[in-house]
């Protein structure tokens, strides 16, 4: 078996139930999806989630979309309980969390990581020692074979060659495809990517949309993907949620959102027409001068 294989996290055995902190009875009650928003409401200086409801199932990849400034992020930043909800429910793991404390959230951070579009690693130390940082968090972690972990995740990340390197030594992509290498050495159950492959070149966004891709048939990774970046979408999502003023106006498969006739739907996906128009024009013209 190989060090990658080796990595690979168990998934979580799809429980029916769940007993509910959130229930004043102490009943046991049913969530069957592995992570859920219920009619959740977020104020800030406006509103910003509204009624929002939607779900993630075990091992499924879900994209959520929408304009600048509608709460992609926030609602990640919900679910890793960061930001708690003014109303409604949360679901993650199959636990109501929406009532959890800190020492409670910690424990669901361990099945639950994100990654952050800075990458957010440490700039002091190498590639391997940011990596190294988080498989010591781990209670099971055996001092014996921390390098052939290290070195197998970032192998399944295509970073060989970087395990010396420091992150002022590669590029932006490369960062977050160490981000990626470094929330698996957690060996997580679900990994939440807030815009992956903003700020980067085509091909880095071709490699990150494809590792990710591995990691979901692979490893059968449960994932949320914030982004604007509607290939990505189409290449890993099996879902998407479509946020606008402050609601999900469409939760669905990804080929029915092109069906969808709401027209603030369809002038997102026409502009995204348009921008890869332009970018088409230009790549040509540059080929023939
Ligand atoms: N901690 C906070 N305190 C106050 N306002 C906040 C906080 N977090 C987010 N907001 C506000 O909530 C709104 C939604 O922010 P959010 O970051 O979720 O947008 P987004 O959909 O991720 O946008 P983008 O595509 O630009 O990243 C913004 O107006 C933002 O200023
Ligand atoms: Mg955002």
């Amino acid at each position: 078996m190989s060090s990658s294989n080796r990595l690979i996290p168990p998934n979580p055995p799809v429980h029916g139930e769940a007993v509910s902190p959130g229930s004043s009875n102490g009943l046991i009650e049913p969530y069957s999806h592995y992570l859920e928003f219920r009619h959740v409401y977020k104020t800030f200086d406006r509103p910003i989630l509204v009624d929002v409801s939607f779900h993630v199932d075990n091992g499924e990849t879900v994209a959520i979309i929408g304009r600048s400034g509608v709460g992609k992020s926030v609602s990640l930043q919900t679910i890793m309980g960061f930001l708690k909800p003014d109303k409604g429910q949360v679901i993650v793991g199959y636990r109501d969390v929406t009532h959890y404390t800190e020492s409670q959230w910690r424990e669901v951070r361990k099945k639950v990581t994100m990654v952050f579009q800075s990458g957010a690693l440490f700039d002091s130390l190498t590639i391997g020692e940011n990596i190294l940082f988080s498989l010591e968090l781990r209670e099971d972690y055996d001092e014996s074979n921390k390098m052939d972990v290290v070195e197998g995740l970032l192998r399944m990340v295509d970073l060989d060659d970087a395990m010396d390197m420091y992150p002022a030594d590669i590029s932006t992509g490369y960062k977050r495809a160490v981000a990626i290498a470094r929330a698996l050495a957690a060996q997580p159950a679900c990994i939440l990517y807030d815009e992956p492959t903003t700020m980067v070149d085509p091909i880095m966004s071709n490699h990150l949309s494809n590792l990710m891709l591995r990691l979901k048939t692979q490893l059968k990774l449960t994932s949320v993907v914030v982004t604007h970046d509607l290939d990505l979408m189409n290449k890993v999502a099996d879902r998407v949620v479509f946020l606008h003023g402050g609601g999900a106006i469409f939760n669905g498969p990804v080929k029915d959102l092109y069906k969808f006739d709401h027209p603030h739907v369809q002038e997102f996906l026409r502009l995204d027409q348009v921008s890869m128009d332009l970018a088409q024009a230009v790549s040509e013209e540059t080929d023939t001068r």
